[in-house]
């Protein structure tokens, strides 16, 4: 064989290797609340929304998207690592089609729980509705693609599913319907049960690597540190441990389905060791500000309260590691998405 032949299929070879490589994740597919919702939450009648200033004020230059963040949010980062998109967009917005979701969509919507009564009490989209958001996506992921392309961007796709919080301090520590029907212990083993069903409906619809994220230290978010003026602003270790033991039992419920469903690729990650050292260590990362937030006053407000017109919003949002009373700053969140992309995700990269 001449050389120049030989050559041209040695680099022909090494184009099909990198066009592989590159292929492994097709499209990063979200399910779950605030954390990684991008403005489904726009289409619905609820109030749990921020596609309004101060909000997205740093996304791409000044857009108010829906994404509770002063910009992008760590899903979006994600999925920048994965050599995909900037921004992974909401299923509901008419802005996008098919052929946008085919590398990535997120059905997620603020305020959500694992818990079909945690969705209820601001009516915005239980779990299992965005699991039928997702059924409808496969059927025009088909019809885009065709059947056998779609299968496989269908088993190759990353699935990131952020959820929980809500559960705990919008449902069952607020209300009193949960919390007498439930002891914390018997309500954490609800929530993973639902969770375990979620993960398992995932798998029989053809998804294989499944992330299932963790809790962060939701005693340390400022609304939670606002309300406990008794102890100083503190945080409160009491939802932290909580958090903590609740990842242990998310991190079980990983290892078991692994050992379970056959080709079952799923891994936790946690972003809870990482927030708490921001929040321990701040100017290690570059921040000033952990016990408010950047947004009006910051003990309280989030969605409609924190307001364009509120005087008190700070100026520079990457010097805080909340947004508002509930959310990181899109740096706070940048940080979350580097680490998870170099540990539990690293092998899907
Ligand atoms: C949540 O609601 C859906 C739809 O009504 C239902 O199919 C599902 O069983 C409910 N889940 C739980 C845990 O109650
Ligand atoms: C999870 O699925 C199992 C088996 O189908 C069912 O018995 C159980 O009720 C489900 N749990 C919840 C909370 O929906």
């Amino acid at each position: 064989m001449a050389l120049k032949q030989m050559l041209w299929l040695i680099s022909l070879q090494f184009l099909v290797l990198v066009v592989k490589i590159g292929a492994k994740v097709p499209a990063i597919i979200v399910f779950g609340d605030s954390s990684v919702d991008a403005g489904n939450n726009n289409y619905i009648p609820t109030i749990a929304r921020s596609n309004f200033e101060p909000y997205g004020r740093d996304f791409n230059g000044g857009f108010p998207t829906g994404r509770f963040s002063n910009g992008r949010i760590a899903t979006d980062f994600i999925s920048e690592s994965f050599g995909l998109k900037r921004a992974i967009p909401a299923y509901l917005d008419p802005g996008y089609s098919i052929k946008d979701f085919a590398t990535g969509v997120t059905f997620a919507s603020a305020a959500t729980g694992y818990d079909n009564t945690t969705a209820d009490v601001l009516r915005v989209i239980p779990l299992w509705k965005q699991l039928d958001y997702y059924r409808d996506y496969q059927n025009k992921l088909k019809s885009y693609l065709g059947k056998g392309k779609a299968e496989d961007v269908i088993s190759d796709s990353l699935y990131i599913i952020s959820v929980g919080t809500n559960d705990f301090l919008e449902n069952y520590y607020t209300l009193p319907g949960r919390s007498s029907q439930f002891t914390i212990k018997e309500y954490q083993n609800f929530l993973i049960n639902i969770a375990g069903n979620f993960t398992k409906k995932l798998y029989d619809m053809g998804a294989r690597k499944i992330s299932l994220g963790g809790l962060p230290p939701m005693g340390c978010m400022p609304l939670e540190r606002t309300s406990n003026f008794m102890g100083g602003s503190e945080c409160l270790e009491s939802y932290n441990n909580l958090a903590s033991e609740f990842n242990g039992k998310l991190n079980n419920l990983v290892i078991q389905q692994n050992k379970d469903f056959k080709g079952m690729d799923m891994v936790f990650s946690n972003p809870y060791d990482t927030m708490l050292d921001i929040i321990r260590k701040p100017a290690a990362y570059g921040f000033e500000v952990t016990s408010v937030a950047c947004c009006a006053t910051g003990m309280f407000e989030m969605g409609y309260a924190c307001s364009r017109a509120n005087p008190f919003t700070c100026s520079d949002a990457d010097k805080y590691v909340f947004w508002d009373s509930f959310h990181p700053t899109e740096k706070t969140d940048k940080i979350v998405a580097d680490h998870v992309v170099k540990t539990s995700l690293a092998k899907f990269l």
